[in-house]
This record gives structure tokens, C-alpha cells and sequence, in this order.
């Protein structure tokens, strides 16, 4: 399956890589599905990742993705992450906020789902600021109009960044190779992309530590074993 994987990865001229939160697993940072690990078995998700949890309790939200920020700061990349930096042929998509695939090099990571590092004005008055996170601050309010600043991420019944979801609907449509990663496809329209993908004629490659429904060529284990191998330069052919 690697070799086919690798085969339909040396004749792309257009791969695409679609990550989700198991590309960042092996750096520490829990997934959100996972029974007994992930994010969402703790807390109720809608509580603290939606507006109305925000506007209920905006210190509880800020509180809990600071404890996400921190974890996110004393993480390091894993050899996933720098093997899509490595190649700056395939355009990366990620659902992911957290910033490891930049840490590893990456320059131009499609963010759906926003970024943890940054906080805009919960008004949308347009302020935004990019934050330490290792030092994330506590609720505080926009210096602009007063209202408070959030995390500029997406939550649950909001609409995803315009551009970001302009470039990753442009890439899923004209990839020729799809690699999605770490993903259980379950979150729209962010998931659609890998339907769109196939509908377009890219060759689908699915890395997970588990199958999944999603069809093409199934790559099953770990992400940081995996896409390094995956991706890794093809000695050139001896027709090159
Ligand atoms: N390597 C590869 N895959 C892994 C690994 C790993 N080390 N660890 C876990 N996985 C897989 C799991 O099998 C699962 O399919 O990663 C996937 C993680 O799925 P989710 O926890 O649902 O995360 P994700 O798909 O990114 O969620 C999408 O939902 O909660 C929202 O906005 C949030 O961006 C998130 C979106």
C-alpha cells in the first residue's frame, strides 16, 4: 500500500495534504473524539467551543483554551509535521489551531478551523492579536471597542474564514493527490473537502492509526511513522 501510495505521490502535480487533529496526537496534543484521551470526553464541547458557551461564561472559555495554549506551547512538532514542511510541492490544509505545522517550517498552511494563537474582538470590530502562548492572557477586553477578545478559532454553528475556505475548496477540487491525515471526517463542511477531492479525480490517500470509511488507499498507523515515509524524496527514476 505504501509503494501505490508512493507511486500516486512521485506522478502528482497537484497533491494536497488534509490534516486533522491526529497529525498533532504524537506531539501531546489529544485529539477531540477519542473515548478515553480526546478534548471532547471531559468537557461538553458545546459548552466551551460554541458562541453561546462563550457569551454563558467567556472566563471558563478563555480559561480552557489557555490550557490548550500552554499544552500547545511546550509541544514540539513531530516528524509528520516536518515532513510536510519538507515539502513545500504539497499545499497543506489543516482543521487544526494549533501552530506545530509552522514550528516544523511550514510557511503556508491553509488554518479552517483558525488559530490558537491569535484573539479577535468577539464584536468583530476587526482588532485581532497575536498572543504568547505560553503566556496566554486572562478575558480581557478589546482596547477598540470594549467588547471581549476571544480565540480566533471557529466554533461550532460559525462560519469558517472566507479565504481560507475559498483556498482549500480551490486545492480539493484541483488536487490530483489527496492525502488526509489524521482525521475522523466527521466535522462539515471541512470534511467534504476529502468528497470533493475524489469527485475531482484525486487519487485519495488516507493515513490513520485506525480504517476509516473514507475510500482510497488506507496507510493504517501512526501519523509521525507514516507521512515521513510517505513523503520522503523518490530517488529519481532511472528514465529521469
Ligand atoms: N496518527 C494518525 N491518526 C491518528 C493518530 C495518529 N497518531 N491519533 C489519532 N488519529 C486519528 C483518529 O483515529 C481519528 O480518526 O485522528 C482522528 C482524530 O479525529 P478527531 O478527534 O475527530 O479530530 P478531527 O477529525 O481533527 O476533528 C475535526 O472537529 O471538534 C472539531 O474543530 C474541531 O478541527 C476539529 C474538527
Amino acid at each position: 500500500m505504501l509503494d501505490d501510495a508512493r507511486a500516486a505521490l512521485r506522478d502528482a502535480t497537484r497533491p494536497v495534504a488534509f490534516s486533522g487533529a491526529g497529525l498533532s496526537a504524537e506531539s501531546g496534543i489529544p485529539t477531540f473524539r477519542e473515548a478515553q484521551t480526546g478534548l471532547w470526553a471531559r468537557y461538553d464541547p458545546m459548552a466551551l467551543a460554541s458562541p453561546e458557551g462563550f457569551t454563558a461564561d467567556p472566563e471558563l472559555v478563555v480559561a480552557w483554551y489557555n490550557d490548550r495554549r500552554r499544552r500547545v506551547a511546550s509541544a514540539q512538532p513531530n516528524p509528520a509535521h516536518r515532513a510536510l514542511a519538507g515539502r513545500r510541492d504539497v499545499a497543506h490544509i489543516t482543521q487544526n489551531v494549533d501552530d506545530l505545522a509552522e514550528r516544523a517550517g511550514a510557511t503556508d498552511v491553509v488554518h479552517l478551523h483558525g488559530s490558537l494563537g491569535w484573539d479577535r474582538c468577539s464584536a468583530g470590530c476587526g482588532r485581532r492579536r497575536l498572543i504568547d502562548m505560553a503566556d496566554p492572557p486572562s478575558l480581557y477586553a478589546c482596547n477598540r471597542c470594549g467588547h471581549w477578545m476571544r480565540p480566533d478559532v471557529v466554533w461550532f454553528g460559525e462560519q469558517l474564514p472566507f479565504t481560507a475556505w475559498s483556498r482549500a475548496d480551490e486545492l480539493a477540487a484541483e488536487a490530483d493527490v489527496f492525502i488526509v491525515i489524521g482525521t475522523s471526517a466527521r466535522v462539515h463542511p471541512a470534511a467534504g473537502l476529502i468528497t470533493a477531492a475524489g469527485a475531482g479525480g484525486a487519487e485519495l490517500i488516507v493515513v490513520n492509526i485506525e480504517r476509516t470509511p473514507a475510500h482510497g488507499i488506507q496507510l493504517t498507523g501512526p501519523a509521525g511513522e507514516i507521512v515521513p515515509e510517505l513523503l520522503k524524496p523518490t530517488r529519481p527514476r532511472s528514465d529521469d
